[in-house]
């Protein structure tokens, strides 16, 4: 594994997507992680599968402290007193008194940051989070709540993979001792389409997903949250930490971002940073 270094926190870079995965399923989805070697797990209340994620969790068979879980809050619940309440409610489902990390998911505009941000705080003084962040937040929002808020927001989760450049969110998170988690990492399956990768897999004996996966944590402060309901493709993605990629390897799956890259811009999105 390759862990990263947050307020004296150690993050598994890799960790374990949830989203669209429920109950009994979800519950043997998360299971089949652990055994596997997954200690990062990444849930939300809007996936609706918290008390499936937590169910897997306790029973495990491994202390709660070997798992980085992360959680978060909905849009419909970051009013002061409103966020604080959904958290405990999470943490029940969970089954823990703590989240690793807790996230705003997306920035909601009609409550103000600085209310959120107050709130989060509230949350991590009583314990019941580790680190706060955020999750699609542009470098504007994350200059607001970092910069002018002074909030300790350690975390962007954004979509990142090979088809989409991410890098004005990359240079704010380096330079402000931030880490940024790539959801959707292999594109929702379609990194498997493309020819570099199939390429670079091929002369490694791995497949275009492992080269996406690896590619990620070997850029500085970013982790991985693939999703998988197979055991196989969980398998295929933990077995990414025993081969590398060279430079000019790194520098070719980077020019396969394109402008149309972005798979997820819901309505409520904000205007998204531009790479140069
Ligand atoms: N913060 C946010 O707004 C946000 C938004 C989106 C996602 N996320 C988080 O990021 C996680 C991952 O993103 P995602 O679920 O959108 O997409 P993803 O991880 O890029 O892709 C998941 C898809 O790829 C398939 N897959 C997984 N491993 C594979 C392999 N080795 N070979 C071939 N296909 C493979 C999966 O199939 P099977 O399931 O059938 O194995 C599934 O269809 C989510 O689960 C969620 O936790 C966060």
């Amino acid at each position: 594994m390759i862990f990263i270094t947050v307020d004296d926190k150690n993050v598994p870079a890799l960790g374990f997507g949830t989203w669209q995965l429920r109950g009994k399923e979800c519950t043997a989805a998360v299971a089949k992680a652990i055994d596997i070697g997954y200690r990062h797990i990444d849930t939300a209340q809007i996936y609706e599968n918290e008390a499936d994620v937590g169910a897997a969790i306790a029973g495990a068979g491994i202390e709660r402290k070997e798992i980085f879980l992360t959680t978060k809050v909905w849009m419909t619940n970051v009013k002061d007193g409103a966020l604080q309440s959904s958290v405990d409610e999470s943490l029940k489902k969970l089954k823990t008194d703590h989240v690793d990390l807790l996230l705003i998911h997306w920035p909601v505009k009609d409550v103000p940051f600085a209310e959120q941000m107050k709130s989060l705080a509230q949350v991590k003084a009583a314990g019941k989070a580790r680190l706060l962040g955020v999750s699609n937040f542009t470098v504007a929002q994350m200059k607001e709540v970092v910069e002018e808020l002074k909030a300790p927001i350690v975390n962007n989760q954004v979509e990142y993979h090979p088809y989409l450049s991410q890098q004005p969110v990359l240079d704010y998170i380096n330079e402000h001792n931030m880490f940024l988690t790539a959801y959707s990492p292999l594109a929702r399956g379609k990194v498997n389409d493309s020819k570099v990768l199939k390429e670079i897999g091929k002369k490694l004996g791995k497949t275009p997903g492992q080269v996406a996966l690896r590619w990620l944590l070997e850029q500085d402060n970013v982790a991985a949250i693939p999703k998988a309901a197979s055991e196989k493709h969980m398998r295929e993605n933990f077995e990414i930490f025993d081969f590398s990629l060279t430079e000019d390897e790194m520098r070719r799956i980077h020019a396969e971002a394109r402008p149309d890259g972005r798979m997820i811009s819901p309505d409520w999105a904000p205007k998204w940073d531009k790479a140069a």
